[in-house]
């Protein structure tokens, strides 16, 4: 099979915030939920044509520390199309080879929805075909926080220096640590700010933001992203 202009040369991480469900569901008459419903679709397309593409890690804002202010239904509405996808997703696990890994505060998650997210990163653990990494009650701020106060207990308990502290260190404390960071970062639906995501790890990313509502995001939208990453003249600070 002849490899499409996106596949002969993709970033190995791609980072997405899954943005517009509301507007999307909004433009139909639907409720808020039925957008997040289409979203998880999109998500499920993307996650499969990642892995025809040969994409290693694919990280998507699929719920942030900010999003608690929304209704309880819409809330418990975007956490019940998670369960159901991980129900899913440990289901098909032998056969899909994803490896999953969650990052942010799980702690604040339903006992039950915990114990899927951990069964779903133990149990894949193994697979290397594509990793997806799932930002759940993430907020890169708390991240930092959270690593920072890690760290600190170390030195506390005297396992770590203050002085040894440097970014290779830093990083092992990070939900994302042993992930390299994202190339490419894609924004849909038109925002173009990042909202708390992963600020450590996208200091040198590429950015590409497009109008499409997340829910009609496909494989041409990454196709159409990814040949935007190429057309870029990546630079690292250096002349
Ligand atoms: C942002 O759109 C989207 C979210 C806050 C939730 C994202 C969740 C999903 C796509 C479903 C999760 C499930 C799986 C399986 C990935 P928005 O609601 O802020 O849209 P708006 O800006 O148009 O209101």
């Amino acid at each position: 099979m002849a490899l499409s202009d996106a596949q002969s040369c993709v970033p190995q991480h791609i980072a997405i915030i899954m943005d517009g469900n509301g507007r999307w569901a909004k433009k139909r008459g639907l409720p808020r939920t039925a957008g997040h419903s289409a979203g998880a679709e999109a998500f499920r397309r993307i996650a499969n044509y990642c892995r025809t593409l040969g994409v290693k890690y694919l990280t998507v804002y699929a719920f942030s520390t900010e999003n608690w202010k929304r209704s309880e239904a819409e809330v418990s509405g975007i956490m019940r199309l998670l369960a159901s996808y991980l129900k899913e997703a440990l289901r098909d696990m032998e056969k899909n080879h994803v490896r999953f890994r969650f990052f942010g505060d799980l702690s604040r998650l339903s006992p039950k929805l915990q114990k899927m997210c951990l069964d779903a990163q133990e149990r894949s653990s193994e697979y290397h075909e594509v990793q997806v990494n799932f930002c759940l009650n993430y907020g890169g701020r708390d991240e930092i926080i959270r690593a920072i106060r890690a760290y600190a207990n170390d030195v506390a308990e005297g396992r770590k220096q203050a002085d040894d502290l440097d970014e290779t260190v830093f990083e092992e404390y990070l939900d994302s640590a042993g992930v390299p960071d994202p190339e490419l970062v894609i924004r849909p639906s038109g925002e173009m700010r990042l909202s708390n995501f992963l600020p450590w790890q996208t200091v040198y990313s590429e950015f590409v933001f497009m109008d499409v509502l997340w829910p009609d995001f496909g494989p041409a939208e990454l196709d159409e992203a990814i040949a935007e990453f190429r057309r870029r003249n990546r630079r690292f600070g250096g002349a």
